[in-house]
């Protein structure tokens, strides 16, 4: 089965690139300039820039795939606060642009999006209202009514905070940031009055990979199972890799002024992945043990 998957060179586009080639897929990979992926020698790579939709009716046309991942994202709350009209062209109008193209051949749809869609009083369940606290959010919500508007079988998926171990050419994650600064013996100052439910990035494949197994219709929020914040985040890599928790302060989020509104108390429900995909996270310890074994 042909997999076409956007973002590619992103954090989770690499990392499921390569679980689904491991699977026994046909992973076709795609993402703007180079190829990161190196490692994985079977990818078929596609360099395209997903703003152009000429590009993108040539690249559908030749892969013809029968599941399309649409990873690729602005996915910086705050880059997408400061440049709004090309938030909306990489979020809104590239999702329009990839449904256009793969209609003809009525492939399987997944869009990747996010707990931002939905504003505070989490953690929330798949049929809650959702109210985006900032530009992020909103396109990731516009992208998402495109999709289910689109007349193809589609999945939403939802993830939160993700982490995992960080290869070669991928961005590091918090808990990388947290490990390195304590290991250069620096203090840090961590947010304690936001929470998260921080999705381990092979829990979010093994969810995808049911999703498309069973081909379901609608949205499913792939979380972890622990509630924390940041800081309880931090203390738990800094005790797990038997590293100096003094460094480590708690702060409340008006310690770093930002433009972008995010939610207090955010986070995904899980129960409907559980019971119709039969998803199960571990918890977010094995997860540090994970992400850094
Ligand atoms: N990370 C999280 O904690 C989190 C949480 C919830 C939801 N999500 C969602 O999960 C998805 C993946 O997140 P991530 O953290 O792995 O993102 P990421 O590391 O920023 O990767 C996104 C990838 O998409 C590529 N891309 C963006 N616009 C493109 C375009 N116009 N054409 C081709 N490629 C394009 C980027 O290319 P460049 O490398 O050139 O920038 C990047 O490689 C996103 O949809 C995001 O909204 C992430």
């Amino acid at each position: 089965m042909n997999i076409l998957i956007t973002g590619s060179n992103g954090f989770l586009g690499q990392h499921l690139s390569d679980f689904l080639t491991e699977k026994g897929f046909s992973i076709y990979a795609l993402s703007r300039g180079e190829n990161q992926n190196m490692l994985n020698k079977e990818l078929k790579y596609h360099s395209v820039n997903l703003t152009d939709e000429q590009d993108v009716r040539a690249a559908i046309a030749q892969i013809m795939p029968a599941v399309i991942i649409h990873n690729a994202a602005m996915s910086k709350p705050d880059v997408c606060h400061n440049n709004k009209e090309e938030c909306k062209l990489q979020n809104v109008d590239a999702t329009e642009f990839l449904l256009k193209a793969s209609a003809p051949f009525n492939p399987y749809f997944l869009y990747i999006s996010t707990d931002f869609i939905f504003g505070e009083n989490g953690p929330h369940h798949e049929d809650e209202t959702p109210a985006p606290l900032n530009y992020y959010g909103q396109t990731k919500l516009m992208a998402e009514q495109l999709v289910k508007q689109s007349g193809l079988d589609y999945g939403i998926m939802r993830p939160v905070f993700i982490y995992g171990p960080a290869f070669e050419n991928m961005r590091p994650t918090f808990l990388h940031w947290v490990r390195n600064s304590l290991i250069q013996n620096k203090a840090i100052k961590v947010v304690n009055d936001q929470h998260r439910t921080p999705t381990f990035v092979y829990d979010i494949c093994k969810g995808i990979l049911a999703m498309i197994e069973k081909r379901v219709i609608g949205e499913f929020h792939l979380a972890g199972k622990d509630i924390l914040s940041p800081y309880q985040m931090a203390i738990a890599v800094a005790e797990s890799l038997n590293l100096e928790t003094n460094l480590i302060e708690p702060v409340t989020s008006d310690t770093f002024p930002e433009p972008v509104i995010r939610a207090k108390q955010s986070g995904l429900k899980i129960d409907k992945a559980r019971e119709i995909l039969g998803y199960e996270p571990i918890s977010f310890e094995e997860g540090i043990r994970l992400t850094f074994s």
